[in-house]
């Protein structure tokens, strides 16, 4: 996987080669059974080189410490977008295609057991649908010889309050049973 990350490091398939600061490609145990997958970077990760560095990221890890009891060094995170739109604005379609195959290159190089799609772009990516994560998550998909078990975005959850807080706390919960299950 390193020649593949060092490869779409200078990756010029998109617009976004050109207002980026680096790609970001991942961070974690690549060899980990579970997979967390986001959308795009945000300014903390674009400048950093990693995913999930900034407040959502800094969730992120605090609820999967807590629900889950893990760390990265048990689970690997990536994005569906690997730069970072301008201004955060949502990733556009060609965009999503143009980086699709260094996404699908990754995940299946990765070969996780569960997978965590966070909110809508991630979920409906993977699930090739339209409807929304509200609706996707609080159950598992089987995916690919995988489990899917979609839950909302962490910047979702610092805005939308206990609820969401609530609900994503379950989704943890339930991810790590599946992974139990399969890792037994
Ligand atoms: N949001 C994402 O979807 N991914 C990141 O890496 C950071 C914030």
């Amino acid at each position: 996987m390193e020649a593949l990350a060092l490869e779409a490091s200078v990756c010029t398939r998109c617009p976004l080669a050109a207002t980026r600061t680096q790609v970001v490609w991942g961070r974690g145990n690549p060899a980990a059974d579970l997979v967390f997958v986001g959308e795009a970077p945000g300014a903390d990760e674009d400048a950093q080189g990693q995913p999930f560095v900034g407040r959502s990221g800094r969730l992120l890890d605090r609820l999967v410490a807590e629900e889950m009891g893990l760390s990265d060094a048990d689970f690997y995170v990536l994005n569906t977008l690997k730069c970072r739109p301008p201004g955060n604005r949502d990733p556009k379609p060609d965009e999503l295609d143009a980086c699709s195959g260094w996404f699908d290159a990754q995940l299946e190089r990765l070969e996780p057991k569960v997978v965590v799609p966070l909110g809508n772009f991630a979920t409906r990516r993977l699930l090739d649908t339209t409807e929304g994560i509200t609706r996707l998550r609080g159950r598992t998909y089987p995916w690919r010889g995988r489990t899917l078990v979609p839950t909302y975005h962490p910047a979702a959850v610092l805005r939308g309050g206990a609820q969401p807080m609530a609900e994503m706390r379950a989704d943890l919960v339930r991810a790590k049973l599946v992974l139990d299950e399969v890792a037994s």
